[in-house]
């Protein structure tokens, strides 16, 4: 009973610091999106199987795009690897996978590879894994506009049926609101993830390095989340 007041429905990952992992161990970066790429792998097998039902995952944002190329490309070439070698384990565990972000500037094979993953996992209802990928909240917002605009145009609605809840429906996914916001490696900001979804959030944040946030580190993390009083504006 207890536990299912505490658990968040939907909780976010700022996966930080795989660059730093690797240079500390004399490593090359690409080194580090690996270690944090197998970590995902069993951080995801362990969250839903707590139960937790909607997870997001910041996986590049928007500005990661003003890293050197070879970087880039070598996460670009990473995405393409893991969403077609992880599809099976997707499957088997009965989790849906979506994206989110915009798919400009994307390489062909990158989105050919999302689409599949998406549409492999679709009809699965045992949890939501939502992958931020290009992906930067004021972008979120921005389309979100042009969208509606669009919409007030083709006749679909009118000015007075904008309100908040209509507007969460035109973000890049229809999801909850994220109760709860991991931050890896130390920095203390939101780097333009999930802005919407996130106002009232609660947020965490470690020194650990995300290779290194195994699921010893998450359940940390959760048991100051049971912790946290949540008012959203009341007194209670
Ligand atoms: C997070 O790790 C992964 C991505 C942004 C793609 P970083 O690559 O930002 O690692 P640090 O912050 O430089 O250590
Ligand atoms: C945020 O990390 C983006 C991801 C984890 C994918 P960054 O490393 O890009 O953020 P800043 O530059 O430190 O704010
Ligand atoms: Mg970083």
């Amino acid at each position: 009973m207890e536990e299912e007041k505490i658990l968040p429905n939907h909780i976010g990952i700022i996966m930080d610091g795989n660059g730093r992992w690797a240079t500390r161990r004399g490593l090359k970066r690409s080194a580090g999106h690996k270690a944090g790429a197998d970590n995902l792998e069993k951080l995801l097998k362990h969250i839903f199987n707590l139960g937790i039902k909607y997870v997001s995952v910041y996986a590049f944002s928007t500005e990661n795009f003003n890293r050197d190329k070879e970087e880039v490309d070598y996460l670009m070439n990473l995405f393409v690897k893991y969403f077609s070698s992880k599809n099976k384990i997707f499957v088997k565990e009965e989790l849906k996978v979506i994206f989110s972000g915009s798919k400009e500037r994307l390489r062909d094979d990158v989105k050919e590879s999302m689409a599949k993953l998406e549409e492999n996992t679709k009809n699965f209802k045992r949890g939501v894994f939502n992958i931020c990928l290009n992906y930067g909240g004021r972008l979120e917002i921005v389309d979100a506009i042009k969208k509606i605009n669009r919409d007030i145009q083709d006749n679909k609605i009118k000015i007075e049926d904008i309100n908040e809840s209509l507007v969460s429906t035109y973000m890049y996914q229809n999801l909850p609101d994220l109760d709860f916001v991991i931050r890896t490696s130390g920095e203390i900001r939101v780097s333009n993830f999930m802005l919407w979804q996130g106002s009232y959030a609660e947020y965490y944040f470690t020194d650990c390095l995300f290779p290194d946030f195994d699921e010893k580190e998450f359940d940390k993390a959760l048991l100051e989340y049971s912790k946290r009083n949540r008012r959203f504006g009341g007194t209670k």
